[in-house]
């Protein structure tokens, strides 16, 4: 657990929340790269309503009271976690920062929090949960039954205890950004990547030829039980299988064999929450991917109470948007009622910039935030967090 404080190279000295990282990684990514990491799809309708729906609420604080020992540990799975967020999954991380899954990793169990390694990734997902066996994993299922069986084996055999299904992304979405920056995956070699290579070559270098001098070309190695396609090759056949055939009865046969938590991804609909919990799921995330699968989708935020309200007792976590200790603060307070709160792409941008310390700080300012708000909210423990009042700003309407 957290050991020393985590110190940023100087060049990064004016990182002071988490928005911060995405200037820095802004420049210090190749640009098809950045795009796929900050990319939504189509028009961005639903990355941009992410971020505006924590605006349409505002705080009603408390005065007077004694805060003067509050904390953000926060109890979710029977743990105690130094915080009530965590790291998302997310795809190709070790594209972005040398070894990207495994800094994530390392960072988070420094600083005890908890962290989803997304299936769609380049380092093997034993190796991961060797470096953090509090990890969760996250699978995008096959399509085959004996395909989604072998998969869930082997994420057993490895020791994770939580398995996240992630929901939402039954066919490939329309990521036109991807295509526009020249993104693919695989990633097709051609002049203007090369370009790319050599304009960023901290990246090039630190990340890119590091990796093959040390590991050798990254593949897929966690969509199934077996290696799956390199992330450069000249063959653009895609990895991914359609699961847009996938039903209720594939959770059902994934509870019958999984001993672990079972946390369903995806989940916007209080009758499909319903559904997951009739189907033994452990704790759901309220999500629409960050705003990368179907553009006008309604924001997590305006969907939590329905679903919380269908849950009781189960804990309903949420991601895509959040960036500050008042995203976080508002996802927990009494109206809305979340558990806890996943947070992506900052972290990827602190891991491609600046490795385990650049995660590490990043966790430290958010909670830092959290903490700091929590005073100025008037509550001293993350419990307390949800009974605070949150009211709808002037505009925005009721949902
Ligand atoms: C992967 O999860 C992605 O959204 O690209």
């Amino acid at each position: 657990m957290r050991s020393g404080t985590p110190v940023l190279p100087r060049r990064l000295g004016h990182v002071l929340c988490l928005d911060d990282f995405e200037v820095a990684a802004r420049r210090h990514l190749p640009a098809p790269v950045f795009a796929y990491v900050s990319g939504g799809v189509e028009r961005n309708q639903t990355l941009r309503a992410n971020e505006q729906a924590f605006q349409q609420r505002e705080f009603v604080t408390r005065v007077l009271v004694d805060t003067s020992k509050r904390s953000t540990q926060t109890h979710l799975f029977g743990r105690d976690w130094s915080a009530p967020f965590g790291i998302a999954p997310m795809g190709i991380s070790a594209l972005s920062a040398y070894r990207g899954d495994l800094v994530l990793a390392q960072a988070a169990a420094q600083e005890n929090v908890p962290m989803i390694m997304s299936g769609s990734s380049l380092i093997r997902l034993e190796e991961i949960v060797q470096a953090n066996p509090q990890a969760w994993f996250q699978a995008y299922l096959p399509g085959a039954e004996e395909e989604i069986v072998a998969l869930v084996e082997r994420v057993k055999a490895a020791g994770y205890g939580t398995l996240v299904l992630t929901l939402d992304a039954s066919i490939a979405s329309n990521r036109e950004n991807n295509i526009r920056a020249g993104f693919s995956t695989p990633l097709r070699p051609s002049a203007r990547l090369a370009w790319q290579g050599l304009t960023h070559p901290r990246w090039l270098f630190g990340t890119f030829v590091q990796t093959l001098l040390r590991h050798g070309m990254p593949h897929f190695e966690n969509n199934h039980a077996r290696r799956g396609a390199p992330i450069l090759s000249a063959n653009v056949l895609r990895d991914f299988s359609d699961r847009g055939h996938l039903g209720w009865r594939h959770i059902r046969m994934i509870r019958a064999m999984w001993p672990g938590r079972l946390v369903l991804k995806g989940i916007l609909d209080d009758r499909d929450a319903q559904l997951a919990l009739d189907h033994g799921a452990d704790g759901l995330i309220v999500s629409n991917h960050g705003g990368r699968q179907l553009d006008g989708t309604v924001s997590p935020l305006r969907v939590l109470p329905a679903i919380v309200k269908a849950c009781p007792g189960v804990p309903v976590m949420i991601d895509s948007g959040f960036r500050r200790g008042t995203d976080v603060l508002k996802a927990l307070a009494l109206a809305l009622g979340a558990a806890f709160v996943f947070i992506g792409r900052p972290f990827n941008y602190a891991a491609a910039v600046a490795g385990e310390a650049g995660v590490r700080k990043g966790i430290t300012l958010l909670r830092d935030e959290v903490s700091r708000n929590m005073a100025m909210l008037g509550v001293s423990h993350i419990a307390d967090t949800r009974t605070a009042r949150l009211m709808a700003a002037p505009g925005a309407g009721q949902d």
